[in-house]
């Protein structure tokens, strides 16, 4: 798929090492890196005025201490939030826009699968603010993944950078993945651990797919998904698996 390194590595830190810094957060990012993370994995949602930042939720209650939907909130306000949630050691920690988080992670030679993640009915918009930030800075040297559990937010991915390699997430595999995947010219399927059996693995992996397992934070589980031929596991706690997958 175009020029890029197509492989995330087999640990990827899930929005950071989020089980010991505030998820999604330029925190979380640097302490996956100094765990020895490869890749991070973050999620990807707008503003009212259009610009990226980290964040899963569609509301900002659980991890800032603001309140309402990100998207109805503008920049200017995000900018001031403190995405620490409520964790005295990590306290102004702000909301970051993606294209901070890109800065630190290239300058890092860190890899990245960025998880659309639009509010219902901002599928577009949220994936072209996201093809804006990375397009013309992301390095093809460096592992670059753009996956959605929305389709129309990875067929708007691939309108507008057709390069960039995309993933298919879902939590159980549906009966026409390959279909899908073919549709979507997705190279990955990413999905919920505990629903992988080992026939679909197989399967899977036979027809040349990527597949990525999350959030596998248990080292067993994680060494029972690389025998069933998992690429790479999701995870908040990146040292511990990192460590224990090497032994
Ligand atoms: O991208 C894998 C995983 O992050 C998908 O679920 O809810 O943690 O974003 P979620
Ligand atoms: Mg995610």
């Amino acid at each position: 798929m175009g020029q890029f390194k197509r492989s995330l590595h087999r640990v990827v830190a899930h929005r950071g090492a989020s089980a010991d810094a505030p998820e999604n957060t330029l925190a979380a990012l640097s302490l996956a890196i100094d765990h020895g993370a490869g890749s991070v994995e973050v999620d990807a949602m707008i503003s009212s005025d259009g610009v990226a930042y980290l964040h899963h939720d569609d509301g900002l209650e659980r991890c800032t201490n603001g309140t309402g939907y990100l998207c109805a909130a503008s920049s200017s306000e995000l900018d001031t939030l403190d995405a620490s949630n409520d964790n005295p050691q990590f306290r102004g920690e702000p909301l970051p826009r993606l294209d901070r988080a890109i800065d630190l992670l290239i300058s890092h030679g860190i890899g990245l699968n960025l998880e659309i993640k639009p509010t219902p009915g901002l599928e577009k918009e949220t994936a072209a603010a996201v093809v804006n930030c990375l397009k013309s800075t992301w390095p093809t040297t460096l592992p670059l993944v753009l996956s959605s559990f929305s389709k129309e937010a990875l067929f708007e991915a691939k309108a507008l950078w057709p390069d960039a390699p995309r993933a298919l997430i879902t939590c159980a595999i549906p009966e026409q993945w390959q279909e899908e995947l073919i549709a979507l010219q997705c190279q990955n399927l990413h999905m919920a651990a505990p629903l992988l059996e080992t026939q679909s693995a197989k399967e899977i992996k036979q027809a040349g797919y990527g597949l990525y397992c999350y959030t596998v934070n248990d080292l067993a589980q994680a060494k029972e998904l690389i025998a069933m031929g998992v690429d790479g596991v999701f995870t908040d706690k990146p040292k511990m698996i990192g460590a224990g997958l090497k032994t």
